[in-house]
């Protein structure tokens, strides 16, 4: 039925030629040619010729079009006939301000595997094309991927990167500009002690940090150095040399040059010189006692100690 018209057409174009074929130079006036419901003729002064007649449209409502009908020459308005839609589509029909048929894509049935997305639709069959989902990158970049997790509805899953280090002495840190891991030496804290020192971070007894008291041995065998816990400074002191078991032994101190101690005996020695000191061990302290002068020899007689010598004298009775 929608080709009728055309056909008509058709027929009256075969036609036409025929009559110019025949009728060679006949002349026409607009009222002389003949009229055709459904054309409109024009005569160019030899020819008649005939237009198929263009139905107004309908404002407002392109989809709703006229179509002539060469039986009663008027205009019969019939809306848009909207193709099928695809397997993958269905029509929305016409729109009445542009004419066209419209169709909204068919939703496709979500997977069964949460991690796979609908990606196309096979227009003949109807069937959904699916593909599993591509994580997109974290926007950090120390953020690494650990993909689609059906288990987690198709989320994606990110884990940071883990920077440990083999070595326990090294810190690993990843960098967030450039995703990747740097690296940095173990900083050990200061001791609570001040006086012991870091030897630093030794790795074969898992990463800990060392410390050593610091040493305040004195280059003077003399002088004793310790270590001042509030300030971790060295502080020396002379060597007190302890008491000799011997009263009589007087210190004179640390001699430097042997790093010992040194003593001397006690000098008893009198200013008297008829008299003898001695140190009694117990007390330590100096006894004199008078120079013993020797018996006088037969004819003398002792005269007792003078500066220091016994003198003797003769008695000149022998
Ligand atoms: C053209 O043809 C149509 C339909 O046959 C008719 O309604 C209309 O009046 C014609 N127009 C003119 C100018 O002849
Ligand atoms: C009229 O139209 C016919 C066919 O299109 C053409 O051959 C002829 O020359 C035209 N005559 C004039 C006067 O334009
Ligand atoms: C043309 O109009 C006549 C009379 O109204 C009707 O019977 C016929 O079906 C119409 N033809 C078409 C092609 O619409
Ligand atoms: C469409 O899907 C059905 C059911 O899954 C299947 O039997 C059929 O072969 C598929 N057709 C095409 C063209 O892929
Ligand atoms: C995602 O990150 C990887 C490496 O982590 C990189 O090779 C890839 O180019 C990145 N992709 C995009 C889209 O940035
Ligand atoms: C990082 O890696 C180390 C060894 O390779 C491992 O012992 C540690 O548990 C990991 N840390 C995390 C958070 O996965
Ligand atoms: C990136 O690292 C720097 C330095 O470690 C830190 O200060 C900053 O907060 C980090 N930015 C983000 C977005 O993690
Ligand atoms: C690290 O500790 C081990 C075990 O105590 C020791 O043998 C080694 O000398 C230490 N290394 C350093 C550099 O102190
Ligand atoms: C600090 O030194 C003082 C005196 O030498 C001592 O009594 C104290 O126990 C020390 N404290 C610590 C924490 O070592
Ligand atoms: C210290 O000892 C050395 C070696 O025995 C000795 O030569 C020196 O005189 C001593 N110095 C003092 C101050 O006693
Ligand atoms: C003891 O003292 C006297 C005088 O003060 C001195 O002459 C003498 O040498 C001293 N003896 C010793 C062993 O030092
Ligand atoms: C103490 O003095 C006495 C008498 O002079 C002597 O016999 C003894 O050996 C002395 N002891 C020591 C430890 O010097």
């Amino acid at each position: 039925m929608k080709y009728y018209n055309l056909l008509l057409f058709l027929l009256f174009l075969i036609f036409n030629l025929v009559t110019i074929g025949l009728g060679g130079t006949n002349a026409c006036t607009p009222s002389s040619c003949p009229e055709y419901k459904c054309f409109n003729s024009t005569c160019n002064g030899s020819q008649c010729s005939y237009k198929s007649y263009q139905c107004p449209a309908i404002s407002n409502d392109l989809c709703t079009r006229g179509l002539c009908n060469t039986t009663t020459g008027l205009c019969n308005y019939l809306p848009v006939e909207c193709p099928p839609a695809n397997k993958c589509s269905t029509s929305i029909g016409c729109n009445k301000a542009t004419g066209f048929c419209q169709y909204r894509s068919l939703p496709c049935p979500p997977s069964s595997d949460p991690c796979s997305q609908a990606v196309g639709c096979d227009e003949t069959s109807g069937n959904c094309t699916y593909q599993k989902i591509t994580c997109p990158n974290h926007s950090n970049p120390c953020m690494k991927s650990m993909g689609c997790i059906a288990s987690l509805g198709g989320r994606c899953q990110y884990q940071s990167i883990n920077c440990t280090s083999s070595d326990l002495c090294s810190v690993g840190k990843c960098n967030n500009q450039t995703g990747s891991c740097e690296f940095s030496p173990v900083v050990c804290p200061k001791h609570s002690n001040p006086c012991m020192k870091s030897l630093g971070c030794n790795s074969t007894i898992g990463g800990k940090c060392q410390y050593q008291s610091i040493d305040c041995t004195s280059t003077d065998p003399c002088s004793i150095g310790k270590c001042n816990n509030q300030t971790g400074s060295c502080e020396f002191s002379p060597v007190v040399c302890p008491t000799h078991s011997n009263p009589c032994m007087k210190s004179i101190g640390c001699n430097s040059s042997i790093g010992k101690c040194q003593y001397q005996s006690t000098n008893c020695t009198s200013t008297d010189l008829c008299s003898v000191g001695k140190c009694n061990n117990q007390t330590g302290s100096c006894e004199f006692s008078p120079v013993v002068c020797q018996d006088p020899p037969p004819c003398y007689k002792s005269m007792g100690c003078v500066n220091g010598r016994c003198g003797y004298v003769n008695t000149g009775d022998c």
